[in-house]
């Protein structure tokens, strides 16, 4: 131990030195990007648009900062950290359509999925959900699976045992024990490695990111063992470590059952990478809401906002190096043509040996440091999926959100090697393990997309040299041989199947089919057929292959992503993403994305307890303000206002349009959005006929009023501008997509953090305060009406348009646009500015008659001095006359004048 100290503190410093001398790059999760949820896209058609946009040279945008090969979950994921930052990115894609292994297709009506059952670690607050939520805006929503989550199914028909797998750690232990009675010991012992070995997973990332002589020191000195539990127990095999757990031959199994997730056999495997998959699940298991075609869809929308693309049917060939070894681009073969395109960095999400073995020159590809990371890889194991349309919902097909592991019985490791060694035909009639999952029994929108159907997937383990001699075939058509090869699999696999699902039966099948190892080759890429890309054997594990191997190549500008880069599994290839930006940008990644979790959950946490008041920060006619801080262990500042308000009807109590009023504001308390300050609690008293209000909010210490009064004279500039208002939009987008108006928006309530964060407040106060009858004119503001409201007129979510447009405008002069002292006046400032409206224009139930004597006809078409043509145009839809003409948030939002990009000062 006496060395480990020192050791921390070296590595430690001089991690923290180079940091520090060299500036970080941007941080992608430094805003909160969430936006509300937009409607769901199911029509396929609309969602290949953006799926499956071909590849043209003409669609290639210019001045790329990037080029990623590979258009899977490493590469996509990637593709957004570097959109995030600013930079354009292209990815190509070699299929026709954007995923890798989160693609979906369609054959006869049903939606298949390819790579993607489950994936665990998604509960809120994660960082794998808080980062995955940032990487597709907030739209991309999980729906957890049953619990038990996985089954595993144990011997033949006419013996065959069944184990439920719960997450939650004590229902995880509580279930096992009580399907195997007196093995207690052996199931806490098992459990306390595996989470021991998985938490040390910390390493893997650090020595990938460490300076490489600090790595390789690490590694030499034997330290990365004796730092990380999971280096520790990376050389020893699954069935090594279980065999002296346990005698229980069908325990053995249970405990080593989740090896087909990462596809080494128990004696192959590292306990180590068994130890992540069992710790991965033990908080439950999750499926992307409306199939795994969502992620991508989701995803590619960050990167074109960026002026980047994601291209398909852009198979590259080869990538370009100039004459001192530097990557300069890559090549696409677009028919028989190679078309060059050019970039300053080419990141690979391809996988390590289609990167080096088939898109290096020769002369790179033999350069001894590739030549030693190549020999650290083996290929991983092929697979071999069955794809099943059904007649019939879940219920009637019996079918759940859970997963089968299904086994011939429980020695695994003699089944499988004679599997996997035995002639073609012969393992074809023996298949030992199925994995069955029905994607349509854990997608909630499935009945509303194709109702009375279902989809069932199996996979299987299958040698790539078993179909090798059809890879040159064409698709679709490779010959009786092969058909049949196949059928025997699908034969075998269908009759394991349906022993345990009894309501499958053949005449419910409408469609089957199975993808070999010669198609993942065909779809995926995948260059022998691998199910999980490099193999996870206890070889991949040595501390010296994390430290070699890693995104920087030996050869300058080219760089790895995706799964061979960290590990296996829809997580594992997003922190190849992570690791390679963290490269990129030069800061880590995996921080951030820890504090980002941590700031979201700040942010969401309900208030628990009690707070006390600190000072009294603002007195109003109606209520006071005070600071507070939470009591307790968190201690976050509050602001507390507390109101009192009277009902108009004295004799009857609390008016019911109050207590609705009231209602409304404690659904607010649900809303989270980072432009709009979070409500944590509402609660109300009724105190005779007045109702006494308290209100809980997150103290921020500036309005927009006092944050104005600093600017110097030389005013905002028009970045900041930009900024404020994309912040206010967003804010108000949100208030309107969950229906709530502000209807009394003005600098006193928008409110901006230190950290110039922009947050609206007060909304849906607006309401209550026409019950307050001591509300005094004088207080309240004319300046930021719209019209309709002065001219008493019906009036919707627009009029808080029409507010943010004078708060626009006033980020440019530094003092409000209209500034009227009765409503009549402040009319006349308005028709002044943006001219007096048609007769037909004017709201026909205004008790306000129409007189062309307000103001000067005709509308002008510059409402402010030294405003850009785009200001001026966004500025003057939001002040349009008629509530239906002006822009609404949504639309404000993608208006030119937020469109361009600054350039990125990165690199
Ligand atoms: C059947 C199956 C089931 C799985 N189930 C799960 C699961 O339940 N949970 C889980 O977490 N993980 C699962 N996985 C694993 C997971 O899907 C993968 O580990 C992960 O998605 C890999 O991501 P990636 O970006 O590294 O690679 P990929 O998704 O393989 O992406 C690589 C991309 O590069 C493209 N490409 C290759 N060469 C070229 C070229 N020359 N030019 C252009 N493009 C090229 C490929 O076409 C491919 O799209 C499963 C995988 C399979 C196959
Ligand atoms: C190769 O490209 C790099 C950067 O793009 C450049 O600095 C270098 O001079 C180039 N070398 C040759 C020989 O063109
Ligand atoms: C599906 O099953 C229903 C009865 O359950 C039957 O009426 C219908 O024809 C079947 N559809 C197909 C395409 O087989």
């Amino acid at each position: 131990m006496w060395l480990i100290v020192p050791v921390i503190l070296v590595a430690l410093a001089i991690f923290v030195f180079k940091y520090v001398f060299s500036s970080p790059g941007p941080n992608p999760f430094e805003t909160d990007t969430r936006g509300p949820l937009k409607k769901m896209v199911h029509d396929m058609k609309e969602k290949n648009k953006v799926l499956k946009q071909g590849f043209v040279a003409s669609k290639v945008p210019d001045n790329l900062d990037a080029i990623i090969i590979g258009s899977g979950i490493g590469g996509l994921g990637l593709g957004v950290l570097l959109a995030k930052v600013g930079k354009k990115v292209l990815v190509l894609e070699q299929h026709d359509r954007a995923g890798g292994c989160c693609h979906t297709f369609t054959e006869k009506g049903f939606e298949f999925d390819v790579g993607i059952h489950y994936i665990g670690e998604l509960m809120d607050h994660t960082p794998s959900r808080c980062m995955l939520d940032q990487m597709t805006n907030g739209q991309l929503q999980w729906e957890p699976l049953e619990n038990p989550f996985d089954q595993v199914v144990l011997g033949p028909p006419e013996n065959q045992r069944r184990y439920p797998i719960y997450s939650g750690k004590t229902r995880f232990l509580e279930e096992l024990k009580k399907c195997f009675p007196g093995e207690e010991k052996a199931i806490d012992e098992y459990l306390k490695l595996a989470k021991k070995a998985g938490d040390g997973i910390w390493l893997l990332a650090l020595l990938k990111l460490l300076p490489s002589p600090v790595a390789k020191f690490l590694v030499y000195t034997g330290l990365a063992k004796r730092l990380s539990f999971f280096f520790k127990m990376a050389p020893r095999s699954l069935t090594e470590v279980v065999n002296e757990l346990t005698e229980n031959k069908d325990l053995r199994a249970v405990f080593t059952y989740i090896f087909g997730t990462y596809g080494n056999i128990p004696k192959d495997a590292s306990f180590s990478m068994h130890s992540l998959l069992v710790t991965h699940f033990l908080n439950g298991a999750w499926y992307p809401k409306g199939g795994a075609s969502e992620i991508a869809y989701h995803m590619i929308p960050i990167i074109e906002k960026a002026g980047g693309a994601v291209l398909v049917r852009a198979p590259v060939n080869r990538i370009l190096f100039n004459g001192s070894q530097e990557a300069i681009g890559v090549s696409v073969m677009k028919g028989q043509e190679e078309v060059h395109i050019h970039a300053p960095m080419v990141i690979s999400n391809a996988g390590i040996f289609n990167t080096y073995q088939k898109l290096l020159p020769k002369e790179l590809q033999a350069l001894p440091a590739i030549q030693k990371q190549l020999s650290m890889m083996k290929h991983g194991e092929g697979g071999l999926s069955v794809f099943v349309g059904l007649n019939g919902t879940k219920e009637e097909l019996g079918l759940k959100a859970d997963n089968y592991w299904i086994f011939a019985e429980n020695n695994f490791d003699e089944l499988m090697v004679n599997y996997m060694n035995g002639d073609r035909e012969e393992s074809a009639k023996k298949v030992p393990l199925v994995f069955v999952a029905s994607a349509s029994a854990k997608d909630p929108t499935w009945e509303e997309r194709s109702p009375g159907k279902s989809t069932l997937t199996v996979v299987t383990f299958a040698k790539y040299a078993w179909f090798e001699e059809w890879k040159d075939d064409k698709v679709k058509n490779r010959g009786p041989e092969y058909k049949e090869l196949k059928q025997a699999f699908i034969d075998s696999i269908l009759k394991m199947t349906m022993e345990v699902f009894p309501k499958i039966t053949r005449d419910k099948i409408e469609y089957i089919d199975a993808g070999t190892p010669i198609s993942n080759n065909h779809y995926l890429g995948a260059m022998k057929g691998e199910i999980y890309g490099a193999d996870h054997g206890i070889d991949r594990f040595c501390p010296e292959l994390y430290a070699t191997v890693r995104p920087q190549t030996p050869l300058k500008n080219l760089y790895l992503t995706g799964q061979d880069m960290f590990l296996c599994g829809f997580t594992g290839a997003i922190a190849g993403a992570l690791t390679c930006g963290s490269v990129i940008l030069n800061r880590n990644l995996h921080l951030d994305t820890i504090v980002l979790a941590k700031k979201t959950k700040r942010m969401n946490d309900k208030l628990k307890g009690d707070y006390e008041l600190l000072a009294e920060v603002g007195v109003g006619c109606y209520g006071k303000v005070y600071k507070a801080k939470e009591v307790g262990d968190r201690q976050r500042l509050l602001a507390v206002k507390k109101f009192s308000i009277r009902g108009e009807d004295s004799e009857s109590g609390v008016p019911a349009s109050m207590i609705r009023e009231v209602a409304l504001l404690r659904k607010m308390e649900d809303l989270n959005h980072p432009n709009v300050v979070k409500l944590l609690d509402a609660s109300a008293v009724p105190v005779g006929t007045s109702l006494d209000l308290t209100l809980v909010l997150e103290y921020i210490d500036q309005d927009l009023l006092t944050y104005l009064s600093k600017v110097p004279a030389t005013g905002l500039s028009r970045e900041r501008v930009k900024d404020l208002m994309r912040q206010l939009l967003q804010g108000l987008d949100f208030l309107h997509t969950n229906l709530v108006l502000h209807r009394d928006l003005k600098p006193e309530n928008i409110l901006v953090s230190n950290h110039g964060e922009v947050k609206i407040a007060d909304f849906g106060l607006a309401r209550m305060h026409t019950f307050n009858m001591a509300l005094t004119p004088g207080v309240v503001t004319l300046w930021y009406r719209a019209p309709e409201v002065l001219l008493n007129s019906a009036y919707m979510s627009s009029v808080d348009m029409w507010s943010a447009g004078c708060i626009f405008a006033e980020l440019f002069l530094l003092k409000p646009l209209f500034q009227g002292y009765t409503e009549v006046q402040q009319l006349q400032k308005i028709f002044e500015v943006i001219g007096l409206p048609s007769e037909k224009d004017w709201p026909k139930d205004t008790p306000v008659p129409y007189s062309p004597s307000w103001g000067p006809k005709g509308s002008s078409t510059k409402l402010l001095p030294n405003l850009g043509p785009d200001e001026n145009d966004l500025l003057s839809q939001c002040l349009a006359f008629r509530p239906s003409g002006r822009i609404s948030a949504i639309k404000a939002l993608s208006h030119p004048f937020f469109a361009r990009h600054p350039k990125s000062s990165v690199e």
